[in-house]
């Protein structure tokens, strides 16, 4: 694992773009396995900053998103799949039918999993995965449990997951309490993985990812095992260390 620690979150998402344009440089036709949340926010700003300075070309990426919450749709301002078009994918000249969220909307949740795993094989392979980590130690959705989740599957959030992302909705009980998430295998199949990571509240859980037992208690210990993974953390997350 390799360690970047970025002043703040301005530096950390300056860097972490860094990365990500790098690897759209060196392979224009890449597969971009990208997140939502807050975490990413300020990359994704920066990235449509450089496209439109004329340093980034988005034409021939594809990409596919970690998760969506079940029963959301796309106009659904708190759906990923809107998300994602309003931070990055609107600013940039990716091609949309190239861009992949899992259907939230899919009410089969066997056939919604089936069909995005299918669309992860057929891309060919994630070149550069990106990722938030869950206060809980999840990525993507993936919640602690007692196994490591393979494929795509539906998960039921985690009481901290419902209470951390209560805050981009109107209230709690309009949070989903399911969603549709790419499974640990996919993850760790990426060729390279970028970890982002900001803030005090994150210290706790970043220490128990990098330096404790890899366990599915902590999704994101299973990290430790990928040969290729840098973890951009400002100083505040990374004060436990
Ligand atoms: C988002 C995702 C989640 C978030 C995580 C951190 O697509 O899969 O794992 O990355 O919950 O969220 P933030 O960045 O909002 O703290």
């Amino acid at each position: 694992m390799v360690i970047y620690r970025a002043k703040n979150y301005k530096e950390l998402s300056r860097k972490a773009a860094n990365i990500i344009c790098a690897q759209v440089i060196l392979k224009p036709n890449c597969v971009l396995g990208l997140a939502t949340g807050s975490s990413p926010v300020g990359i994704y700003k920066q990235l449509i900053d450089w496209y439109k300075k004329g340093d980034l070309d988005f034409s021939r990426v594809s990409s596919i998103n970690l998760d969506e919450y079940r029963g959301l749709g796309p106009d659904n301002e708190q759906s990923y799949r809107y998300f994602m078009n309003t931070n990055l994918f609107n600013h940039v000249n990716i091609d949309k039918a190239r861009t992949y969220v899992p259907n939230g909307l899919e009410p089969d949740p066997e056939k919604a999993c089936l069909d995005y795993d299918r669309i992860i094989e057929k891309s060919g392979g994630i070149d550069l995965q990106l990722l938030g980590l869950g206060h809980n130690g999840h990525i993507g959705f993936n919640e602690p449990s007692h196994v490591f989740p393979r494929g795509t599957h539906c998960v039921d959030l985690a009481p901290s997951t419902i209470e951390a992302n209560k805050r981009f909705f109107s209230s709690e009980a309009d949070v989903p309490r399911q969603a549709y998430t790419m499974g640990i295998r996919s993850i760790m199949q990426a060729k390279k993985i970028v970890v982002v990571v900001s803030g005090e509240d994150k210290a706790e859980i970043l220490r128990q990812v990098i330096r404790g037992p890899i366990t599915p208690d902590v999704p994101a210990s299973v990290l430790q095992l990928h040969t290729d993974v840098v973890i951009v953390a400002d100083e505040a997350a990374l004060s436990q260390m």
